[in-house]
C-alpha cells in the first residue's frame, strides 16, 4: 500500500517496502539531483573515476555541489565536514557509508575533514544515557571513524563538549537569528521537550562556517564547506544556509545519500537501536552469516519454480541492494543484477557472496581498528594546524 507518506526526518524514517521514494524527498526538500554531469566533472577535476557510490547514484541530491566543483576547478581550498551522535559503542554498516565517502573525498581533492561528534545531542536526545556513557561512546565511535582511513595530516575530530569554546561564538550568532518556532517548525518538537534539544540544531550547523576552526583556515570566514551525509540530516543544513547570509557567511554544500537499508527491507534504515535490523562492525563471521541468513529480506520468488520464471524484485532485494552499497566490484556487481534478475541464481547464491563480502570488510575494519591507538585518538583530536593550502 503507498497511502502513507513517506516519513523522514533525523529522528525517524519509515517507507513502504519499495523504499523511500526519493524523487518526491528532492521535491519536498526542494534540493537537486546528482547528474551525470556532475559525476563527469569529479572524474575530469580529479583525475579518478568516480567512487561507485556516486557512480551507482546512492549519493543522489546535493544543494549547491557545482560551487565547490567550481572552487576545486580554480583549485581553490574548501573543506569536507561531517559528523557522527554517539549513540552506541559499536558502528554499523549504514553508519559507515558517509565516512567512506568522506574519506575518498578527502583523497581525491586533497582536502582537511572536519568530524563532529555531538556528545551533547545524544544525552540531550537520549532519555536513557548518561553524560559519561556518551563520553565512552564518543571515544569509541572515535576510533573506527580513524579506521576507515582519514589522512592525520588532514583531518581534525571533535567532540562538541570539548571544542565548545571555539563553536561558541558561532553559535551565538545562529542563536540570535533563530527561531523557537523555526526550531519547532523544522524538528517537530514542542514546549515539553527540554530546552537543550531545542538549543541543539544551531550546533550542528557552527562547523560548516570556516573561521570556527581558526587553527585549521585561520581567520578566514570565507571557505566553502561540502558535508556529504544521509539525507534525514537535511533540516540542519537548510536552517544552517537560511541563516548564513544573514551573518555573513556562505551557504555550506551538501550532498545526499539515500538510507542503507535495515536487513528487514527497504521500509527504513539499518538503526543501532534494534539488534537485529542492523550488521555491527564487532559482529563475528558467525553473527553476519546467521543475521544474513535469517534477515536479509529477499525479492526472490516464493519457489523455486516461481523465481526461475520471474525472476528476483531486485528494487527490494536487501542483499542485491547491500552489494550495490559496497561492492566494488562493478563486473560481478552486472552480471548478479542480470542473473539474480532474471532468476538464474537464487537469493542463497547472491546472500552467499554477500556474507564472504561483509566477512572480509569487517574482519579487515577489525584489524585496523587494533592499530588505532589512544595516542592516535589524542593526535586526532588535538587543536594543531593541519597540512592544508589556504
Ligand atoms: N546529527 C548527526 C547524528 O545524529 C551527527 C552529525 C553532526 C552530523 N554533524 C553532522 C552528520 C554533519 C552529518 C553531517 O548522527
Amino acid at each position: 500500500m503507498d497511502l502513507i507518506e513517506d516519513i523522514v526526518t533525523p529522528f525517524n524514517i519509515q517507507a513502504s517496502e519499495k523504499g523511500v521514494d526519493y524523487d518526491k524527498l528532492i521535491a519536498q526538500f526542494g534540493c537537486q539531483k546528482v547528474l551525470p554531469a556532475h559525476i563527469k566533472e569529479i572524474e575530469e577535476i580529479t583525475g579518478k573515476k568516480a567512487h561507485h557510490l556516486l557512480r551507482r547514484g546512492i549519493y543522489f541530491a546535493h544543494r549547491d555541489l557545482e560551487m565547490i566543483l567550481n572552487t576545486a576547478k580554480m583549485k581553490k581550498p574548501f573543506y569536507l565536514y561531517t559528523g557522527r551522535g554517539p549513540s552506541s559503542a559499536a558502528l554499523h554498516l549504514g553508519h559507515m557509508i558517509p565516512f567512506i565517502l568522506n574519506k575518498w573525498l578527502q583523497e581525491v581533492f586533497d582536502v582537511p575533514v572536519v568530524i563532529q561528534i555531538t556528545d551533547d545531542e545524544k544525552y540531550l536526545y537520549r532519555q536513557e544515557l548518561s553524560l559519561e556513557q556518551v563520553k565512552h561512546f564518543s571515544r569509541e565511535n572515535i576510533r573506527d571513524i580513524i579506521a576507515c582511513g582519514f589522512d592525520l595530516n588532514k583531518t581534525f575530530i571533535f567532540t562538541d563538549t570539548s571544542y565548545i569554546n571555539f563553536l561558541y561564538p558561532n553559535f551565538l550568532k545562529m542563536q540570535k537569528h533563530l527561531t523557537v518556532n523555526q526550531i519547532f517548525g523544522c524538528f517537530g518538537f514542542n514546549g515539553s521537550d527540554c530546552v537543550g534539544k531545542i538549543a541543539y540544531p544551531p550546533l550542528q550547523a557552527v562547523p560548516a562556517f570556516s573561521n570556527s576552526f581558526p587553527h585549521i583556515f585561520r581567520n578566514k570566514n570565507d571557505i566553502p564547506c561540502l558535508i556529504p551525509e544521509a539525507i534525514d540530516q537535511d533540516p540542519y543544513f537548510r536552517l544552517t544556509r537560511d541563516i548564513a547570509p544573514k551573518i555573513n557567511y556562505l551557504k555550506p554544500a551538501v550532498l545526499h545519500a539515500k538510507f542503507f537499508p535495515a536487513l528487514q527491507g527497504l521500509h527504513t534504515k539499518m538503526s543501532a537501536s534494534d539488534e537485529n535490523t542492523a550488521i555491527y562492525l564487532t559482529d563475528s563471521k558467525k553473527e553476519i552469516e546467521r543475521k544474513i541468513k535469517s534477515f536479509a529480506f529477499s525479492g526472490g520468488g516464493k519457489t523455486l519454480q516461481d523465481h526461475r520464471e520471474k525472476g528476483a524484485n531486485l528494487e527490494v532485494d536487501v542483499p542485491f541492494q547491500y552489494l550495490s552499497f559496497l561492492m566494488e566490484d562493478d563486473e560481478r556487481l552486472d552480471e548478479i543484477r542480470q542473473k539474480y534478475g532474471k532468476g538464474e541464481i537464487t537469493t542463497g547464491e547472491v546472500k552467499k557472496d554477500l556474507i564472504g563480502l561483509l566477512q572480509k570488510l569487517v574482519e579487515d575494519h577489525k584489524v585496523k581498528k587494533k592499530e588505532v591507538t589512544d595516542e592516535l585518538i589524542d593526535k586526532f583530536m588535538e587543536i594543531r594546524e593541519l597540512d592544508v593550502k589556504l
